[in-house]
């Protein structure tokens, strides 16, 4: 906290299922309060302006580049991080990314995990031309036939959006609500 004390506030709101409050400026990027807030790095850092996809993550179920959300804007909102899908083992578009050898550097690899699943919550057979449409991430290694075969093929599947209860927590999370301070 130290000198920010005086112009930052407790932000509360719910990150991969537990109650969290940020302390830093509410004027914050998402980005910045998951990654030096919380601890959450699997956001990336690409761009800064809305064009790579590397920061989305999933806010109320809608996949949003966090690089463009406010902290203040996220308040009581339930943000769901690339840490928080592997906790009782891959996610189905994970584990299609990895039989498809979709991820390269694996730079661009959370965000577009996020954005396929919330293009797959609304969307269960999506065509190609829809994935292409919904999937406007960069990928600079350009595995993008890999990729969208690879959602093409997790489309259909269950869709586990909650880990199971007895699931190991992934790093960065803790076992109980709490709060953190920047
Ligand atoms: Fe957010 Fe590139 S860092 S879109
Ligand atoms: Fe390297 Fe996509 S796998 S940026």
């Amino acid at each position: 906290m130290g000198g920010l004390g005086a112009i930052a506030a407790m932000t509360p709101l719910t990150i991969n299922d537990l109650a969290r409050g940020i302390d830093m400026d509410p004027a914050t990027p998402l980005l910045w309060a998951l990654r030096d807030g919380a601890n959450l790095t699997g956001a990336k850092y690409g761009c800064g302006n809305g064009d790579c996809g590397a920061c989305m993550v999933l806010v109320d179920g809608t996949a949003l580049r966090s690089c463009l959300v406010t902290l203040g804007e996220a308040e009581g909102r339930f943000v769901q991080t690339i840490e928080g899908l592997s906790r009782g083992g891959l996610h189905p578009v994970q584990q299609a990314l990895v039989d498809e050898g979709a991820i390269q550097c694996g730079f661009c690899t959370p965000g577009i995990v996020l954005a396929a699943i919330g293009l797959l919550d609304r969307n269960g057979r999506p065509s190609e031309e829809e994935i292409k449409a919904a999937i406007a991430n960069l990928c600079r290694c350009g595995a993008y036939p890999r990729i969208i075969r690879a959602i093409r093929s997790a489309s259909g599947q269950r869709i586990r959006r909650t880990p199971p209860d007895d699931a190991a927590p992934a790093p960065g999370f803790e076992t109980a609500p709490g709060s953190e301070t920047s």
